[in-house]
């Protein structure tokens, strides 16, 4: 049977009991405590904090998002670390008065949707059994069932919501396929069918559309990094929920790997304060040509040297990026070149098991 623990949290000062097998975000998050945390599972280190009193297991936290040496001075993670006795840490929470954030709550969902939109990409749609309220960009965790042999337990792993918080109770996701992973090629691209149900949690996560700013937004997808960006176009222009101007920049090899376009290029035709930049890296004009397709609908080449051509200085611009580590860093480090602070900077990286156990931390990124 587990054990509870009283975890203080400063400088809020506010106490939430947590079990002895749970990690002290989880029970924070779920008491409507928010702490700073991305990808919660001990990889990213944005849920770094210090521990001022009490013991705790570090539990799967990787060694290079929480160092030896960190570990001894005190710090851990909290989407890892669970108590062995009533504790306090203090950790750096960034308020941000604009932003209402919603508790943790557990959801029973069922899959009514599952359409293959782009390679090795699909669109999931569940339907909840009651309302949740998120902010737009957040995140959920669904629980990938144990395999039918029995040879693996049941994992979590977070999706990013696709849909803006108008629709409270339908969710859209966008995954795409990680060739050996247990929830995509083991689970979503394998047995998961329509009618399926499945637990599932949210919301998560710190990447949102900051409603109260009306600067201009330059937003960067990369691959199905476009989930929670789509989820912020749909509520700051279908909800009016945002008047400054709203760039986005996809990026995909080729078209094949790009989906959604006719949508964007629909929406920048309904919005005048959108525009829509779809990139080609790997794809020419004259090919999208030859194949009877519009040449001028499409820029070429990286997403960062689009952005780079097009604009001398973003200053006073925001930038929202999301999708692989690799491609955030390499989108964090054109929009830096073109005068924008990393505090202007959001930022989700959609971190797997493989870069927990590799390292990923960049020394770009301050967590
Ligand atoms: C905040 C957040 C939001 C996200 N949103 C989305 C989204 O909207 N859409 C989306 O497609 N993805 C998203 N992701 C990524 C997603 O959570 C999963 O990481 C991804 O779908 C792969 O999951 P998986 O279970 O298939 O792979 P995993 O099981 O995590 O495996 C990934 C890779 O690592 C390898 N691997 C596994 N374990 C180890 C190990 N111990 N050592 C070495 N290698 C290992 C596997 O073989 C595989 O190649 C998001 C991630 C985060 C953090
Ligand atoms: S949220 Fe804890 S390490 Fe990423």
């Amino acid at each position: 049977m587990s054990e509870s623990f009283v975890i203080t949290v400063e400088p809020l000062g506010r106490q939430v009991v947590c079990r002895d097998d749970q990690p002290i975000l989880d029970a924070c998050l779920r008491a409507g405590v928010w702490l700073p945390h991305s990808c919660t599972h001990g990889t990213c280190a944005t849920c770094k904090c210090d521990l001022v009193d009490g013991d705790v297991d570090h539990g799967e936290a990787s060694s290079f998002a929480l160092m030896d040496f960190e570990r001894d001075e005190g710090k851990l993670l909290t989407c890892c670390a669970r108590p062995r006795s009533d504790v306090t840490i203090e950790a750096d929470i960034d308020v941000d008065e604009d932003l209402e954030m919603y508790p943790v709550e557990d959801y029973v969902a069922t899959l009514v949707e599952k359409t293959e939109i782009a390679t090795d990409t699909v669109r999931l749609v569940i339907e909840l059994d009651r309302d949740i309220a998120f902010n737009a960009g957040q995140y959920l965790k669904f629980t990938v069932p144990a395999t039918a042999d029995g040879a693996a337990d049941s994992v979590d792993r977070t999706w990013s919501i696709a849909s803006p918080p108008s629709e409270p109770r339908r969710l859209e996701f966008h995954v795409r396929l990680v060739p050996g992973g247990r929830g995509t090629a083991g689970w979503v691209f394998g047995g998961l069918a329509v009618g399926d149900q499945f637990p599932v949690s949210g919301p998560y996560g710190r990447f949102v559309l900051h409603t109260g700013e009306d600067n201009h937004t330059i937003m960067v997808a990369g691959g199905t990094g476009l989930a929670p960006i789509k989820a912020m176009l749909r509520h700051g222009l279908e909800n009016a929920a945002y008047d400054g101007e709203m760039t986005l920049y996809q990026g995909g090899r080729s078209r094949e790997w790009l989906y959604d376009v006719d949508y964007f290029t629909s929406l920048a035709a309904e919005f005048d304060q959108f525009t829509y930049r779809p990139c080609l890296s790997e794809e020419t004009a004259d090919q999208v040509a030859a194949s009877g397709g519009d040449p001028a609908a499409y820029a070429y080449g990286m997403v960062t040297d689009v952005i780079a051509a097009d604009h001398a200085s973003l200053s006073g611009c925001k930038g929202y990026l999301c999708g692989p580590p690799l491609m955030v860093e390499a989108a964090l480090k054109t929009l830096m070149s073109r005068r924008l602070f990393p505090r202007d900077i959001y930022r989700e990286e959609f971190f797997n098991e493989g870069d927990k156990a590799g390292g990923v931390n960049s020394p770009l990124i301050k967590r």
